[in-house]
């Protein structure tokens, strides 16, 4: 089995490169920047793909695409806070910098991914592509308010990960392609929000790892453009 995953340098993206290296699966693993952490991973099943941001992810993939689809795609990037911005409590702190920044990483990078992966799809590619959305990029859910940037790039994915899914169904029949809550999760981006977070509902990336293979391997085509919780159940959009 040949797995890609995106935003490998990310808490559940690298849990992921481990749980199937772990299996002795051949591994894609797409960094934007440098990762030193793969420096102490010498083996030969995991391909670390470097210096790609989403914007050379057509340039930097499609040679590997020719020789070879993967099985399984995650997509891990996503950002909520970062050295500028907090995510917003109120209308008055949007700013047009962080609504940007939230577009480019929680929808924008899919929607590139997607492209890339498009030219070398037909009616018999059979892949599971799991794109990480958020339970907060429900409209329905939405009963707490706030995080403007975030909820609003994350709920475009979700209507981006519904269109793709309508053309797909035509063109790819065999292809599932899904938006998927992870579940909250210990990462550099739950950090600031942990405190108030029951210990049991907090998972290691690890565990979030193990669910969301688990998840992957049991999709079929029927299931395709929703937005899924890790469990596998239906979040509304
Ligand atoms: N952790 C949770 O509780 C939780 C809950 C709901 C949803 N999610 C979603 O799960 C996904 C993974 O989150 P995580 O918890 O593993 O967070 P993380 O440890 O902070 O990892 C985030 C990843 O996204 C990459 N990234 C950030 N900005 C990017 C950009 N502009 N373009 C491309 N890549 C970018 C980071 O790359 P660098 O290392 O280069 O910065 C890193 O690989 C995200 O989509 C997040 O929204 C997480």
């Amino acid at each position: 089995m040949l797995v890609l995953i995106t935003g490998a340098s990310g808490a559940i993206g690298r849990s992921l490169v481990d749980y199937y290296q772990a299996r002795s699966h051949q591994v894609i693993a797409v960094v934007r920047g440098e990762d030193s952490s793969q420096n102490d991973d010498n083996s030969m099943s995991v391909t670390w793909v470097e210096n790609c941001p989403p914007a050379r992810y057509r340039e930097l993939l499609s040679p590997m695409f020719q020789h070879q689809l993967p099985d399984a795609v995650f997509h891990c990037c996503g950002v909520l806070h970062n050295e500028r911005h907090m995510p917003e409590k109120a209308l008055k702190q949007f700013s047009a910098e962080q609504f940007v920044d939230n577009f480019q990483a929680n929808c924008l990078s899919s929607m590139l991914l997607l492209q890339a992966l498009e030219p070398f799809l037909n009616r018999q590619s059979k892949l599971s592509i799991m794109l990480l959305s958020a339970k907060v990029g429900s409209i329905t859910d939405n009963y707490l308010g706030g995080w403007y940037s975030y909820r609003m790039s994350k709920a475009a994915l979700n209507m981006a990960i519904k269109t793709v899914a309508i053309e797909w169904q035509r063109r790819f029949p065999k292809v599932v392609v899904n938006s998927v809550h992870p579940g909250t999760t210990d990462s550099a981006l739950s950090k600031p929000f942990q405190l108030n977070i029951p210990q049991q509902k907090l998972a290691s990336s690890d565990t979030t790892a193990t669910r969301l293979a688990q998840l992957s391997q049991s999709l079929t085509p029927q299931q395709s453009g929703h937005l899924l919780y890790w469990d596998g159940s239906t979040i509304p959009f």
